[in-house]
């Protein structure tokens, strides 16, 4: 797969791609990421990317031509272009599994008040990560682009983001335990020592039942309208 990320910051990308999985994940082929500059494409002397809003207001807006231009110079007919703005649609799990099957991600972050509208009709898709907002797309875009790469086939284990909360069961993930069986006076539930696959498996199952129904009942519930009308 390959992302590229339209921003004002590329910067910001150099650290947290850099680590771990994502950074595995480049080094093995799997995804090919790479930021761009939209201000290098700005036709203005000075190389200006935004300006005063028409009709009044605070903040500055960005301006169309240079974003348009970036994008431009990046689209085929496979791409899949994604604005991130807080009006987008809410990201879940689901969307980074759809997302992953993708061969090209076009990323814009925003930054500053806001974009001029015109831009939106760059994008097959608007997402937002949340009901807050930040300075700026970029931090949604390293989410989305995390989210996606460590589902990419070779990437991690597979069975490990079956397990996953927010699988496709619509269920959070069951307590893990590690070495040693006693800390603090804290014991390793009996059944985990029990070699016991089939009983092992019905005691996670129950656990991650127990633990979304305190935590997240709100996901039982579009879980049962999953079963209901499927
Ligand atoms: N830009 C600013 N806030 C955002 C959010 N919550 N999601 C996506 N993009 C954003």
């Amino acid at each position: 797969m390959k992302i590229d990320i339209v921003t004002l910051f590329p910067e910001m990308f150099q650290g947290v791609f850099e680590e771990s999985i994502i950074k595995r994940a480049q080094e093995k082929g799997k995804v090919e990421i790479q930021e761009h500059n939209f201000r290098t494409f700005s036709k203005d002397p000075h190389q200006k990317v935004d300006d005063t809003p028409y009709g009044g207001g605070v903040g500055m807006v960005l301006m169309p031509q240079p974003i348009f231009d970036c994008v431009e110079s990046l689209r085929t007919p496979l791409s899949k272009v994604i604005l991130l703005t807080p009006s987008g649609k809410p990201y879940q799990q689901k969307m980074a599994y759809d997302l992953s099957k993708e061969k090209h991600l076009i990323l814009i972050c925003g930054h500053y008040e806001g974009f001029d509208e015109r831009i939106r009709t760059l994008a097959d898709m608007e997402i937002s990560i949340g009901d807050y907002v930040l300075t700026g797309g970029e931090i949604p875009a390293m989410v989305l682009v995390d989210s996606i790469t460590r589902l990419l086939p070779g990437v991690i284990q597979e069975r490990s983001h079956l397990e996953d909360s927010f699988n496709e069961f619509n269920l959070l993930d069951y307590p893990n335990y590690t070495k040693p069986r006693v800390y603090n006076g804290m014991k390793v539930p009996e059944v985990l020592l029990s070699g016991d696959h089939q009983k092992i498996e019905q005691y996670r199952y129950e656990e991650s039942v127990k633990k979304t129904t305190l935590l997240r009942p709100d996901l039982l519930e579009k879980r049962k309208f999953y079963e209901e009308n499927k």
